[in-house]
């Protein structure tokens, strides 16, 4: 999509006038598989609870919701204690309208001396920043897509920034981060007086231990979950942060009152009720992802080893394979990557079908470029 063209009169931000707004595809006729929801529905006895539970509260709707969000944060930080063995305080916790208002928020309140990120990583870490009018840097990364310590810590000491993002695992990539490199990381960002955003989106289709484990010994981590991926509760719109208690207070400072609807705070608590039940495809979705990978490989594409719900492959013509996907109803990501796609792992059926219709999209001779 190309950046409208303003009208002279609108007195719009001139670092905004270049932007497109962010909008993967919604396409309710095909099969998506280009923004990494959980493609498992909430079961008919979730959906009457919630239903019940919306009912209940329809009736104080007139009032405004607690503007602090007291007893889903309190849940939150029970499930990352069971999760994680941390020993959180709701204190430590703030919770919003998805991750991505998380992030907005952190920008807000701490964005003053530019943000720096290591891509490819997730594209709204950086819009944000624009959107905030915060500085925004550009990190590298190895030609693997891996994270290369020495040159994540020469960008920070270069740069000073009061953010710096780690997503693990990160997305497009799927690649993790070592609990041991983001040690060293949150020492360097302390060391220039910046915070050390762990992007955690993904985390529960992981195996690597969380950053959460870290909060006690390191102020200046902050770690970013949210509900939209494993808890396969894109559409509720519930993300959350865990950190040192001031940091929570201070992103309290920039929040809008009332930021999040009694809706949305009891639908959170009714999934922190039932995370067994949501949790639990996301065994299913690691099999499938490593399944995926596999057929993959054996189609002749080249894959980035993937701990999320989403894997990155390589094919020649990446962008007449994601045509001709879509032109058999399946619709995947181009992340802008020259020569690489990102497919999310859907249901065994969706996967199956999927693959198939690769198999009659790729280039002659396989699939690397
Ligand atoms: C790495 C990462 N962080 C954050 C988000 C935002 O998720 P949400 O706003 O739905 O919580 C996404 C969504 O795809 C993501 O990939």
């Amino acid at each position: 999509m190309s950046a409208p063209t303003w009208p002279a009169w609108l007195p719009l931000r001139d670092s905004l006038r270049g932007l497109t707004p962010y909008g993967a595809p919604q396409i309710s006729s095909v099969t998506r598989m280009n923004t990494n929801e959980n493609p498992y529905p909430p079961s008919t006895s979730l959906a009457r609870e919630i239903s019940a539970k919306v009912l209940s509260i329809a009736q104080e709707l007139n009032r405004y919701p607690d503007r602090d969000a007291t007893k889903l944060r309190a849940g939150l930080a029970d499930y990352l204690n069971q999760s994680s063995s941390a020993r959180l305080t709701s204190e430590q916790i703030w919770a919003a309208n998805g991750s991505n208002e998380i992030i907005q928020t952190l920008f807000l309140a701490f964005g003053e001396r530019g943000a720096l990120g290591f891509v490819p990583s997730y594209s709204m870490h950086a819009l944000i920043a624009k959107v905030t009018s915060t500085r925004w840097v550009d990190g590298r990364r190895d030609s693997d897509f891996s994270l290369n310590q020495q040159v994540s810590l020469s960008d920070i000491a270069r740069e000073r920034p009061s953010l710096t993002f780690i997503t693990t695992p990160n997305n497009p990539t799927g690649s993790t981060v070592s609990l041991e490199t983001i040690e060293i990381l949150a020492n360097a960002t302390a060391e220039v007086g910046g915070l050390l955003l762990v992007d955690e989106a993904y985390a529960e289709f992981s195996a690597q231990p969380s950053a959460i484990t870290l909060l006690a010994k390191y102020p200046n981590i902050v770690v970013i979950r949210t509900m939209s991926k494993a808890f396969a509760f894109a559409g509720a719109r519930i993300g959350y942060l865990a950190a040192n208690q001031q940091i929570v207070q201070a992103v309290q400072l920039v929040r809008l009152p009332y930021h999040l609807s009694q809706v949305t705070q009891a639908l959170g608590l009714v999934a922190l009720e039932h995370k067994d039940e949501l949790l639990q495809n996301v065994n299913k979705l690691v099999a499938a992802r490593n399944q995926m990978s596999q057929d993959l490989l054996n189609l002749g594409c080249k894959v980035i080893p993937s701990e999320a719900n989403f894997i990155l492959f390589a094919v020649g013509n990446s962008g007449d394979v994601w045509t001709s996907l879509l032109d058999k109803g399946i619709l995947i990501r181009d992340v802008g990557l020259p020569g690489y796609l990102r497919v999310t792992v859907g249901t065994e059926e969706e996967n199956k079908r999927f693959i198939q219709a690769l198999s009659i999209s790729l280039p002659p001779k396989g699939g690397n470029p």
